[in-house]
C-alpha cells in the first residue's frame, strides 16, 4: 500500500532554468524509469506529479521547471526542508527494447538520465528552446542536442526503438515517424493513483486515467 512519506531535501542544483531536487530515498522504491512521484511542498495544497530524474544511492532526484506556484515552491526547497513523496506510480518504460534512442524535448528530458542509466547508456537527440535550456542535456550520456529552430524529429535516425518525453506536438510528431515509440504523455494530476478523474484523456474513443495506464504508452 502507497502512502505519503515525509523526507528531507538533501540538496538542491541549478541546471540551466531548472532545479535538480534531491530528496532523502529513505526505504521508497525508486521504481521504473518513466513512473513518476507526487512531490507535496509545504505551503501548497495539492501534490505535483514530477519524474523520477536519477536515483544516485540513498536519494531520488527530480530536474523541475519553474513555471508555475506548485513548482516554483519546490524549487526553492533548502537542505532540510522537509516534503511529502508519493510513489512510484503510474506505467514507466518498457526496457525490452533491441536499439533504444532516447528522444526528449525542454523539461521533457526529465525522465531521461535514469532511463539512461538503466539502458547502458544509448544514443540520445535532445531539443531545446536555448543553449540555456540545453545544460539539462549534461544529465543525459551519448546525446546529441539540437536547439530550435531545428526539430528532434529531423535529427531522429530510423532503425531504432524509440523512448520518447516532452511536449505534447513533439510526441505527436515522432508518433507520425514511428508506431515503434513508447511516448510519455503529460496531464495535469491532482492525486496521482487513479481516484480524481483529473487525468482522463480519450484514448482509442475510451477515457483513460494517464496516471493509471500511462504516463507512458505505445504510440501504436
Ligand atoms: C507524469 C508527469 C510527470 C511530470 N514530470 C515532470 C518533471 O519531471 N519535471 C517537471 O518540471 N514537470 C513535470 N511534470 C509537469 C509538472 O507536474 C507541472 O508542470 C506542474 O504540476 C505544474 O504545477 P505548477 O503549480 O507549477 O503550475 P500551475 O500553476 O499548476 O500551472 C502552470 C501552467 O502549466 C499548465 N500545466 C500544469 N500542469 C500541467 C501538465 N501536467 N501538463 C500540461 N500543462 C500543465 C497549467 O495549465 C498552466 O498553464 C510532469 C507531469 C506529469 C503528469
Ligand atoms: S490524477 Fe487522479 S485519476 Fe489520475
Amino acid at each position: 500500500m502507497l502512502r505519503r512519506e515525509p523526507r528531507s531535501v538533501v540538496a538542491t542544483e541549478v541546471v540551466g532554468p531548472y532545479t535538480l531536487l534531491r530528496v532523502e530515498r529513505g526505504s521508497i522504491d525508486p521504481g521504473r524509469p518513466g513512473q513518476f512521484f507526487m512531490l507535496e511542498a509545504p505551503g501548497r495544497l495539492l501534490p505535483r506529479p514530477m519524474s523520477l530524474a536519477l536515483a544516485p544511492p540513498r536519494e531520488l532526484a527530480f530536474l523541475i521547471d519553474p513555471i508555475g506556484q506548485g513548482t516554483r515552491a519546490l524549487c526553492t526547497l533548502e537542505a532540510g526542508d522537509r516534503i511529502g513523496v508519493l510513489g512510484p506510480l503510474g506505467n514507466g518504460f518498457d526496457l525490452e527494447v533491441e536499439r533504444p534512442l532516447l528522444v526528449g524535448g525542454g523539461i521533457g528530458v526529465a525522465p531521461l538520465p535514469y532511463l539512461s542509466e538503466q539502458l547502458g547508456g544509448p544514443p540520445a537527440v535532445l531539443g531545446f528552446r536555448t543553449s540555456w535550456h540545453a545544460e539539462a542535456a549534461e544529465l543525459v550520456p551519448n546525446a546529441e542536442v539540437v536547439l530550435e529552430p531545428t526539430y528532434v524529429t529531423e535529427a531522429m535516425h530510423g532503425g531504432h526503438d524509440v523512448l520518447a518525453c516532452g511536449p505534447e506536438p513533439m510526441l505527436e510528431a515522432v508518433r507520425r515517424l514511428t508506431l515503434h515509440a513508447q511516448l510519455a504523455w503529460e496531464a495535469p494530476m491532482a492525486c496521482g493513483y487513479g481516484a480524481c478523474y483529473g487525468c482522463a484523456v480519450e484514448i482509442d474513443g475510451e477515457l483513460k486515467r494517464l496516471c493509471v495506464e500511462g504516463p507512458v504508452l505505445a504510440a501504436a
